[in-house]
């Protein structure tokens, strides 16, 4: 069945064809407006707003760009610089801002389950997606890593995927397994210490590791994640050196993966913890295709929920 989204709060309920629907569209968008050099007219006149309550490089520029490219007018919310510092509710805020007219916003909040409360509060008619929730959901993160890897594997039914890191404060990771399901991967691992990693109850539907070197070996893509330390309480946090000697992607270790092994992390990256120089700037990175692809994925959302 043929999904429309009005929003985009999570890829939990995205089936298949429609993730599929989604990165045609990126494609198509990519080829519109050459590589980015040309930019279209989809949502001329539209207002979207980038409301930030965390801090973020790429996927705040990258939708502002995607916007842009498109044609609407961008709004940046500067948290540090609003009346949010002066103690005003997030509702009150979101009342305050709608009411200079908006058409859709774009929400990342330390809060799982804003974007949510956003659709149920926000006017009619104005589209809700979401840039991170909390450890929740990443959906536009989920897609360019699908077109990512669609883009070399498109043959997921194939693919042994290992997710490596700081899983349990991932949203990352919980968009890319629901993506990775949808999209029929072959197997999902999920690796990482002990106090990092999320239960299988969870995550149903992968394999669980603690040991690096047996989730690696024979897999076709590799996703590092970031530490995420402002999500965890002091106690967790393992020794850095400690944790790259376990946990880090180097050389030897890409070694045993599958041969072409996609290497992949949704970045900022912080080289010598979760993955070594030599393989982040290697040939078989795809961080900064991932990056690009972020900004065509972006303009697919925003023409979708805002019905063009
Ligand atoms: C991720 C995020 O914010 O969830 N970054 C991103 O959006 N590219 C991952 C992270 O911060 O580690």
């Amino acid at each position: 069945m043929i999904q429309r989204l009005r929003h985009l709060t999570s890829l939990e309920h995205l089936n298949g064809a429609c993730i599929e629907r989604l990165l045609d569209r990126a494609i198509t968008m990519r080829d519109a407006c050459a590589y980015g050099t040309r930019k279209l007219d989809l949502l001329a006149g539209r207002t979207i707003l980038n409301l930030f309550f965390e801090p973020s490089t790429r996927t705040r520029t990258s939708f502002e760009l995607a916007a842009r490219r498109l044609g609407a007018d961008v709004i940046n919310f500067d948290i540090g610089f609003s009346s949010t510092t002066k103690g005003e509710e997030l509702f009150d805020t979101l009342h305050t801002l709608e009411a200079m007219h908006l058409d859709a916003i774009i929400v990342r909040h330390k809060q799982s389950g804003t974007p949510e409360e956003l659709v149920r509060h926000a006017m009619s008619g104005v589209a809700v997606i979401n840039a991170g929730d909390g450890n929740r959901a990443h959906p536009t993160q989920g897609l360019l890593d699908a077109l990512t890897i669609r883009q070399h594997r498109p043959d997921f039914e194939n693919l042994v995927v290992t997710i490596c890191g700081d899983v349990k404060h991932s949203r990352v990771a919980r968009s890319d397994v629901h993506m990775l399901t949808a999209l029929g991967a072959k197997e999902v691992r999920l690796c990482g210490p002990a106090e990092l990693m999320p239960a299988q109850e969870e995550f149903p539907r992968c394999r669980l590791y603690h040991d690096f070197d047996a989730a690696i070996a024979g897999a076709d893509v590799a996703i590092m994640l970031r530490l995420q330390k402002e999500r965890m309480a002091v106690v967790e946090l393992p020794d850095e050196a400690a944790y790259f000697q376990h946990y880090g992607l180097d050389a030897r270790r890409l070694a045993t993966a599958a041969k072409g092994c996609l290497v992949m992390h949704p970045g900022p990256i912080n080289r010598g913890i979760e993955i070594a120089s030599e393989v982040a700037d290697g040939a078989q990175s795809r961080i900064l295709e991932q990056v690009g692809n972020g900004v065509f994925v972006r303009m697919a959302v925003l023409a979708e929920v805002m019905g063009r």
